[in-house]
């Protein structure tokens, strides 16, 4: 109902001629309209969210599973923020305009854990900014009711987010332990018990416990985080085991290479993403090791072509 109602003014807006103060004035009579920007059905393609990967699955404690699937919005002077547990934090322009910016903050990645306790929820690979992807992190405290209460932008892209919820006004609500599955219980108590017979040191003791965390699925591995950076665009795509993952870096490497032959081949100069620190890349000064072999194999190409 309201959906098809903002769409109904816009329609007008759309209709309207020339710049139109009329029509703008008249669309101001929706509020908040809760998909503009998202399924906007006149947005081109390009203009609506494409998230860079999948979520995390949901994790932690199991009271809170409840959040999953649900959002919460907070309208901030000219844009409204959403934040959808374990899903994601979005960013709408609250303006009328065809173009309106619409952003994605953060993907749900995972917990931040501090003296056992879970502090937050950390939103990663949201929209590129500058060499970075933005991302946010999910403050949760107690409050009457669930509700997105504060967004702010401590520095360039990293933003932090405030969430109101009765779910977490339990002292004990946020603990890891009770939040474990009982083998990963055990794994604990045995390394609680190797610190206190002092088997491990407290640099050991910090690192198996990042394990069980990371075991439990809490916590990203260092190898998982820099996987999720690097394969943005490449949505939903998931690795088993380490063999397939190294098949299919493997298959991507040829694929590159390829590609870059063909340029090369080709004389067409090209940028090298910022990331890789590959030598120069314009084909002219270093040919690579196919470019010579096709050569080899097809002189008259270059030439021909050049
Ligand atoms: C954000 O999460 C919500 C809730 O699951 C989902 O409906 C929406 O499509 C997601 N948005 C993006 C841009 O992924
Ligand atoms: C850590 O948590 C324990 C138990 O929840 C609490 O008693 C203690 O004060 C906390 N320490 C810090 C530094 O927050």
């Amino acid at each position: 109902m309201e959906m098809s109602l903002a769409r109904f003014v816009l329609l007008l807006g759309l209709a309207a001629p020339g710049p139109a103060p009329a029509g703008a004035a008249k669309m101001k009579v929706v509020e908040e309209p809760n998909t503009f920007g998202l399924n906007n059905p006149f947005l081109p393609q390009t203009s609506r969210l494409q998230p860079k990967r999948d979520p995390s699955p949901v994790s932690g404690p199991a009271h809170l599973f409840r959040l999953s699937g649900k959002c919460f919005g907070l309208v901030e002077s000219t844009y409204k923020y959403e934040f959808c547990p374990f899903h994601n934090v979005t960013q709408h322009e609250q303006t009328f305009r065809w173009n309106a910016y619409s952003g994605i903050l953060g993907i749900w990645h995972e917990w931040e854990i501090n003296n056992n306790t879970f502090r937050g929820m950390w939103m990663r690979d949201g929209d590129s900014c500058q060499s970075r992807s933005r991302q946010s992190k999910v403050e949760l405290t107690c409050g009457k009711s669930n509700r997105l209460s504060h967004v702010s932008e401590p520095s360039t892209c990293v933003y932090s987010l405030t969430f109101e919820t009765p779910l977490v006004c339990h002292p004990h609500s946020l603990l890891v332990y009770p939040a474990l599955p009982a083998a990963l219980q055990q794994r604990w108590d045995q390394v609680e018990q190797d610190l206190a017979d002092e088997l491990i040191t407290s640099q050991g003791y910090e690192k198996l416990l990042r394990a069980i965390f990371e075991d439990a699925g809490y916590l990203k591995t260092p190898e998982q985080s820099e996987l999720a950076q690097q394969e943005g665009g490449t949505k939903g795509l998931v690795f088993e085991t380490l063999e397939s993952c190294s098949e299919a870096h493997k298959a991507l490497s040829k694929e590159v290479k390829k590609l870059r032959s063909m340029l090369t081949q080709h004389g067409i100069p090209y940028v090298k993403p910022a990331e890789t620190s590959s030598s120069e890349n314009l084909g002219s000064k270093t040919p690579t090791a196919r470019t010579a072999e096709h050569l080899q194999g097809d002189p008259g190409l270059r030439e021909n072509t050049l």
